[in-house]
């Protein structure tokens, strides 16, 4: 019989084993025992849900530890058995293996036999017969829901850390627009003692400001301290770009600088968080908005891009304003910094950028030049996106 391994192996003694640590009592085993050991032992002993699909998407064939964790398996469907899914996934990487002969590997959330939900881990490799049919997918499975559950109170604990920083931010602030309201009341009472309308008026408008900055400072940290959930559909990745765009460009008219989208328009659907990303690129834009301000160029631009390049969405804002020095681009994304005039920037933009960009299983990085300008970048690999919501509801 073909033994597929080879010669040096099948002829290898099995003592070599037992100096390697096997018991004792395996010392007479010979080489197709152990063969037939790890065929019937291995299989069923490693620490990893093992399942073999065919192009139904049916289960002919796991191990036991897939059957512990998923539960009574055998024939049927592997939406059903991972996920408790009465159809298809909206997404389907096994389809997709079975389409392109690529081994794939995502993470994913199912349903235990218990309802409990599952992070895991799965290796997809597809089983090539010599003509390139391919009647079976392998896929292992590594449990990861600790190693979710740990990532997740890692952020909520960066999230709330940074909560106490904003605090003392927020008091610093907020006493400075107090000075501010002082003035105003100086100004207004001093009107009104004086019976001059004009002074009463000018008091008023620096109270009226006042009152607004702090306002909307607080509304801002409020909404960054209490922390959001995520709403993930399926979505055009260029819609936030499109919205952002609209919801700039007065802005930008006004200030003098010629904002431009050059958007990807083959880019396909992806479950976004949309909301989320528009108010990523929000940051973003106005950031480099208030960068083309304080800039000395007499002209500027900001543009903002999308494209999709080898399963990676990519968003990208780029400007020719004022730049970062050295010092600047080191604190960015820490320590709530922020280089605008008080009431303007509370230095909470990159931060919520940054954490939306997380749960969306990305990354947020910069290049700067002082006086250059910058462009920061949003990657999203289209296989850490999380699940849409449709998906998830009707699990
Ligand atoms: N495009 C850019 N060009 C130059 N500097 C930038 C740019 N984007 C961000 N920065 C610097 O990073 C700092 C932090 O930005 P961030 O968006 O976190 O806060 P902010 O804009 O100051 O305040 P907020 O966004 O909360 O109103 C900014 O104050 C600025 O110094
Ligand atoms: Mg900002």
């Amino acid at each position: 019989m073909s033994t597929g391994w080879p010669c040096e192996m099948a002829s290898a003694p099995a003592d070599s084993l037992h100096r390697a640590g096997w018991p004792a009592e395996h010392e007479a085993m010979t080489t197709q025992d152990i063969r037939e050991w790890v065929r019937t032992e291995l299989w069923d002993q490693v620490p990893v849900r093992i399942a073999v699909i065919d192009r139904n998407l049916r289960i002919v064939e796991a191990n036991r530890a897939f059957g512990r964790t998923f539960g009574p398996w055998r024939n049927r469907p592997c939406y059903t058995v991972y996920k408790g899914r009465a159809e298809k996934c909206v997404r389907c990487e096994a389809s997709e293996s079975f389409e392109d002969g690529v081994a794939r590997v995502r993470e994913e959330e199912g349903k235990l036999p218990n309802g409990e939900p599952i992070h895991y881990l799965v290796r997809i490799h597809p089983i090539e017969r010599p003509d390139g049919h391919i009647p079976f997918l392998v896929e292992m499975s590594t449990d990861i829901t600790m190693l979710k559950t740990l990532e997740h109170e890692k952020l909520e604990a960066e999230r709330l850390a940074a909560v106490g920083q904003t605090v003392a931010g927020l008091a610093h602030g907020i006493k400075n627009l107090l000075m501010g309201l002082d003035g105003g009341m100086y100004m207004a009472r001093s009107g009104i003692e004086q019976g001059n309308p004009e002074r009463m008026i000018q008091g008023w408008g620096i109270l009226e400001e006042n009152v607004a900055r702090i306002s909307s400072f607080v509304r801002e940290f409020l909404e960054f301290a209490r922390g959001r959930t995520p709403r993930v559909q399926l979505v055009d990745p260029n819609e936030p770009a499109r919205k952002v765009m609209e919801l700039f460009k007065d802005t930008a008219r006004l200030a003098g600088v010629e904002l431009t989208a050059d958007l990807d328009e083959t880019i396909a659907l992806a479950p976004l968080d949309e909301e989320g990303i528009h108010s990523c690129l929000a940051n973003l834009v106005s950031n480099a908005l208030d960068a083309c301000d304080t800039s000395d160029k007499s002209e500027n631009h900001v543009t903002l891009s999308t494209r999709e390049q080898g399963g990676v969405i990519v968003y990208e804002v780029r400007d020719d304003g004022q730049g970062m020095d050295y010092d600047v681009k080191k604190k960015v994304f820490s320590n709530f910094f922020s280089t605008k005039a008080s009431g303007k920037g509370t230095g909470l933009g990159l931060l919520t950028t940054r954490k939306i960009v997380q749960e969306h299983g990305g990354k947020v990085s910069f290049d700067s030049r002082e006086g250059e300008g910058a462009v920061f970048r949003i990657e999203l690999p289209r296989n850490r996106l999380p699940q849409p919501r449709a998906e998830a509801d009707d699990e």
